[in-house]
């Protein structure tokens, strides 16, 4: 579905609020559509001279001149940085294309970066700001349905290394979060899916109401309805904050949010960042995961069935592609979540709660084969 930058930033729809409670930081989560071109969305945020907004090139050319007329009514001057599009810039390069943009420009401690973009942007612009002049203050703009339900939410920021995601970065949380919903309009529909996992993902750890919620509203989703995202989106964000309140640096409770990560970053590391989606790999893994929680006589194996078929109502793979079992537990021992060498997956206790732990290698190794397609069958998801 595509609509132009225009069609989608007339009157903004009523507004949500969510708000984010951590020790040291109260911020909100702003959820509505058309919020880019209204007004009292960018009140109170942190004066300065110079606002600074962080894009790439595709959600620039949709989304940037909007943005830039709403920070010039309150900014003297604003300024853009692009950054190349994808998770394979999600790197040192990227990050130094702000700072050297800062510098240039003579950016001071007061700047604020506006992050526009998905997961991507977001967690990068995340990581400048708290490392320029060791920290600047920053609002994220989340442009897809995974950054407006996830990585926006919660202050995690990260760059990746080549032998391991999101492996160099900074819990640093924003100013405000502004969730556009009519920015969601021009997203591909692979990238909507791909942001469904995340949504998934808060049922089975948290809420299973909100599991039997996405079952019946699933095509809903798919067709973009805009009553049914806001939901979805207000909801993820209602559950994201209350664990991040609760535990913003992951001592334990947060660990939750990476149901089926540490098997999903280790396709994504395994595979070449950008070839599988973040949101897709996550999609695999939390199969893998709640299937091994299943084996390990945790919930019952019909919880596992559903999230599977859930999994696949919503186009998401469901098969992981064949790696080396060697280079599986390599992958995955480079996960933060490891301890004393270690790995700990995040595992479904009983329906709706979930908890870190150990696992024996030969039942891990046993449910991934069970969830790998053959080498030389369908290719990964395109
Ligand atoms: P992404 O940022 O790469 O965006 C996906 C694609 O959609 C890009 O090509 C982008 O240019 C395009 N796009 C974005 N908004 C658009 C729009 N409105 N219209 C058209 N195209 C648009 O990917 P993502 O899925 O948003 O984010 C994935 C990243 O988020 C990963 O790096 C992952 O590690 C990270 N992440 C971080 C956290 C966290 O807590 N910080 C949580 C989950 C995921
Ligand atoms: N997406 C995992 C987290 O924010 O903790």
């Amino acid at each position: 579905m595509q609509t132009s930058a225009h069609e989608g930033h007339q009157a903004a729809t009523p507004c949500d609020a969510v708000q984010v409670l951590t020790p040291g930081h109260r911020y909100d989560i702003l959820i509505g559509a058309g919020l880019l071109g209204a007004a009292a969305a960018w009140q109170d945020l942190p004066r300065a001279l110079h606002a600074v907004v962080v894009s790439n090139p595709t959600v620039h050319a949709h989304y940037g001149q909007a943005l830039q007329l709403a920070l010039m009514a309150r900014y003297p001057k604003v300024s853009t940085v692009l950054l190349p599009d994808g998770e394979q810039h999600k790197n040192w390069t990227s990050l130094n294309l702000i700072f050297d943009h800062l510098l240039a420009t003579g950016c001071d401690r007061k700047t604020v970066l506006f992050a526009l973009g998905g997961g991507v942007v977001g967690d990068i612009t995340g990581f400048a700001a708290a490392t320029y002049m060791r920290g600047v203050p920053f609002v994220q703009v989340p442009t897809t349905l995974l950054a407006q339900v996830d990585s926006s939410v919660g202050g995690k920021t990260a760059i990746n290394h080549p032998l391991g995601k999101n492996m160099v970065g900074a819990f640093y949380q924003p100013q405000r979060v502004l969730c556009d919903l009519a920015t969601l309009d021009t997203l591909p529909d692979r990238e909507l899916r791909a942001g469904l996992a995340e949504v998934i993902k808060y049922g089975p750890i948290a809420d299973m109401a909100f599991l039997d919620w996405i079952e019946g509203q699933l095509d809903a989703l798919l067709s973009r309805d805009r009553q049914a995202v806001a939901h979805a989106v207000r909801r993820s964000c209602e559950i994201k904050a209350r664990v991040v309140g609760q535990d913003e640096r992951e001592s334990g409770l947060r660990a939750i949010l990476n149901f089926g990560h540490t098997f999903g970053h280790a396709i994504e590391t395994g595979m070449g960042y950008g070839q599988w989606l973040h949101g897709e790999a996550v999609a695999c893994g939390m199969v893998i995961a709640a299937d091994l929680s299943a084996e390990l006589g945790l919930v019952d194996r019909s919880l596992a069935t559903r999230l599977l078929q859930l999994i696949e109502r919503a186009g998401l793979p469901t098969q992981a592609p064949p790696m080396p079992m060697s280079q599986w537990f390599e992958l995955m021992a480079v996960d933060k979540k490891a301890a004393d060498g270690d790995i700990r997956y995040v595992l479904l206790c009983a329906p709706g709660q979930a908890r870190m732990q150990a696992a024996p290698a030969d039942v891990v190794e046993r449910v991934i084969r069970r969830h790998t397609r053959e080498p030389g069958t369908a290719a990964p998801p395109a």
